[in-house]
């Protein structure tokens, strides 16, 4: 059962929407005000969506054109670089921030269902025996909360958290030939993250700098994989299958497959002066540079700057200075050549470029890159979940058919 508490915010929500749509919508106008569209004589081609608003939502808002990013109702900037990212979870999930005694049960509820059953570890073990990619490998592993008796949303949305860090940890510990490490209980969320992954406990500043970025893409509009799970979930399926279709949505290199591409052109560029010919040549060659350009923001992304942010401490303190000044002169490039390749498309960094050098220099291989935005993003799914579960409503787009139409049977031989 999704709990109570959950379900008054989120029916709360929903009385906002029955009295005024636009109030609960920011930077934009909803095509359509007054629920359900009852004919199809307003129905508009949009191939990628674009300007249709498929769900009202109180968790995140996401404007374009100012460059703002709102998180259940926290300036990104507000809440990446303070919170938790058990407290985020609960925030999305339950509207509010925990008090101390919220925080520390839901701690321990999460704490207590991050270890893998055998039946998850087996099917680890055999993937990586195939060399899988992680997120394939993670894709595959979170299809087995299903088989651990989480029978109910809520159940379903907490073993999900709880153990997708445990599942990549252990997949790329075992791709490596290590055993995985046993979660501990009593490190938080991000902590005990990078310890599954090391065997060894993260100093202060490095858990910092994972929940700053765990906190700055927990959620962010109707992305990709968010549709996608909410579409999942619109025909009453269950949390699991959602999350499992976001996984697969968001290892696309258009969504949450980027960043591994992005640090892989600041290493192939590897020196001062060098960045304008190579990523020129890119662009010559028809490329799209990784890290640039959003379908929302059309300024640069808020998530940027919390990023840059956070990779500057980083790396000032323990990391490769010289790499984030070389990322620092990449991107300024990349602006500049972006802006003479295709004038007028307002093409800015994106969040991706510096989650690729904040995780790196907390030392994650640029292949846990995509599972670890996973990690963090199965917070907003789950909350998306919730809230579409209690929408209850179809999601059915319509299609402009385009083929022929008067076409006549001819048997198989006288094909
Ligand atoms: N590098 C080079 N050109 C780019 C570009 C990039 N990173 N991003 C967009 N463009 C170009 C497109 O080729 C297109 O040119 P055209 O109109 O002449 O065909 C134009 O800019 C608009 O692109 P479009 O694909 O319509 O924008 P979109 O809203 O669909 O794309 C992205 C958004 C994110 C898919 C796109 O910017 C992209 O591919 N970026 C690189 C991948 C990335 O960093 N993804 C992470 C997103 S958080």
């Amino acid at each position: 059962m999704i709990p109570k508490s959950i379900l008054i915010n989120i029916r709360k929500m929903f009385r906002i929407w029955g009295r005024s749509t636009t109030k609960a919508c920011y930077g934009l106008d909803p095509i359509e005000k007054e629920g359900p569209m009852k004919s199809d004589s307003r129905a508009v081609l949009a191939s990628g969506l674009e300007g249709v608003i498929a769900a009202e939502t109180r968790l995140s808002a996401v404007d374009g054109a100012a460059g703002e990013l709102i998180i259940a109702g926290f300036p990104v900037e507000e809440l990446a670089g303070r919170a938790t990212f058990e407290e985020v979870v609960y925030l999305l999930w339950h509207d509010a921030l925990p008090d101390p005694a919220e925080l520390a049960a839901f701690r321990g509820e999460l704490g207590a269902h991050r270890v893998l059953p055998r039946a998850t570890l087996e099917l680890l073990r055999a993937a990586a025996a195939e060399g899988a990619p992680a997120m394939d490998a993670l894709r595959m592993a979170a299809g087995t909360v299903s088989l651990g008796g989480a029978d109910d949303p809520y159940a379903e949305a907490l073993v999900l958290v709880a153990r997708l860090p445990t599942i990549v940890a252990a997949y790329w510990r075992l791709l490596n030939g290590d055993e995985p490490v046993a979660p501990d209980p009593e490190l938080g969320h991000a902590a005990n993250y990078l310890y599954m992954l090391t065997g060894e406990e993260p100093g202060a500043e490095s858990v910092r700098a994972l929940e700053t970025y765990l906190n700055t893409v927990a959620d962010h509009g109707m992305n990709a994989s968010t549709f996608a799970a909410r579409v999942i979930v619109a025909t009453r399926s269950d949390v699991v299958s959602a999350i499992v279709g976001a996984i697969g949505a968001l290892k696309g290199p258009l969504h949450g497959g980027a960043p591994g591409p992005a640090l892989d052109v600041v290493f192939e560029i590897g020196e001062s002066g060098r960045a304008e010919a190579v990523l020129r040549e890119k662009l010559g060659r028809g490329e799209r540079l990784m890290g640039f350009g959003h379908r929302i923001y059309k300024v640069r992304d808020p998530r940027a700057d919390v990023l840059a942010a956070a990779a500057e401490r980083l790396y000032a303190t323990d990391g490769d200075e010289e790499l984030y000044k070389l990322a620092l002169e990449v991107e300024k490039t990349a602006l500049e050549v972006l802006a003479g390749h295709k004038p007028g498309r307002k093409l800015q960094t994106n969040v991706e470029f510096y989650t690729a050098l904040l995780l790196h220099g907390l030392g994650l291989p640029a292949e846990l890159f995509s599972p670890t935005f996973a990690v963090a993003r199965v917070a907003g799914w789950t909350a998306h979940s919730f809230e579409q579960q209690v929408l209850d409503r179809l999601i059915r787009p319509q299609s402009a058919y385009v083929g022929e139409k008067d076409r006549r049977w001819v048997p198989l031989e006288e094909r």
